[in-house]
């Protein structure tokens, strides 16, 4: 089933703890932590010690993206503050196999993030150590951007990939993701959706979470069927 991430990018960093639950109310299942070293990208956000305050606050996993030069130095540091997951960027790693070989060790779920402009099929070998392919629909540095079209078909080819590879990551996507793309983005084959301003900027947090999971449990339902008729054309 597909999942909502709350993105705590957008939210009011004062009451972070407050605008977390309220999300969580609306049916965000992982809270979405964004990294960021003012390096990699142009924006510098929050590190470990706050992944460790929001750990005593929140049951649900932590899906930390990091948006950070050389990730490997950070690994151990993150699985001490209680990160779940932890996305390294392909374009940040000079030795992904390493890397997520590194966080799996650490006892965190791996996750692989690409960029608008690179490939899915660069990630072909790496695919079976991953329990996430985070797909960059903006250029990672800040909220409130415009989601980038040709990635649908990147989503698309990604779950192609996963079909004829026999493989079970999660599809995550990230950027731009809000009423008028989650549908089109959820039939592109994508299981987790990660929304920022979408869900902090309207004031109401547990509405507009559960309006965007709305909308994405319906357009599931409609790939569901889809996929179903796929078949059995296939099959006959
Ligand atoms: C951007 C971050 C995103 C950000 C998305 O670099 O990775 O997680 O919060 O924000 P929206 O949903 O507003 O595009
Ligand atoms: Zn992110």
């Amino acid at each position: 089933m597909v999942q909502l991430l709350p993105s705590i990018l957008s939210a009011d960093f004062s009451r972070l703890a407050e605008e977390i639950h309220a999300a969580e109310r609306g049916g965000g299942t992982v809270i979405h932590i964004d990294i960021m070293d003012g390096h990699f990208v142009p924006n510098i956000t929050v590190g470990p010690p706050v992944v460790a305050s929001l750990r005593n606050v929140t049951e649900r996993p932590l899906d930390c993206h990091l948006m950070i030069e050389n990730p490997d130095r950070f690994v151990e540091e993150f699985a001490r503050a209680g990160a779940n997951w932890l996305g390294v960027h392909y374009e940040a790693c000079r030795h992904l196999h390493r890397s997520l070989q590194l966080i799996a060790q650490n006892g965190m779920e791996p996750g692989v993030v690409i960029n608008p402009a690179t490939r899915v099929d660069l990630l072909i070998d790496i695919l079976p150590m991953v329990h996430h392919v985070l797909v960059m629909t903006v250029n990672p540095g800040f909220g409130g951007q415009k989601f980038i079209d040709f990635s649908l078909d990147k989503i698309r080819r990604l779950a192609e990939l996963r079909a004829e590879l026999g493989l079970n990551f999660q599809i995550e996507v990230d950027g731009g993701v809000a009423h008028d793309t989650i549908g089109a983005v959820v039939q592109a084959g994508a299981d987790l959706l990660v929304a920022g301003s979408a869900v902090y900027d309207s004031g109401d947090p547990e509405r507009a979470a559960r309006g965007l999971l709305e909308a994405a449990r319906e357009a599931e339902s409609r790939r569901n069927t889809q996929n179903f008729h796929r078949a059995r054309a296939a099959a006959i």
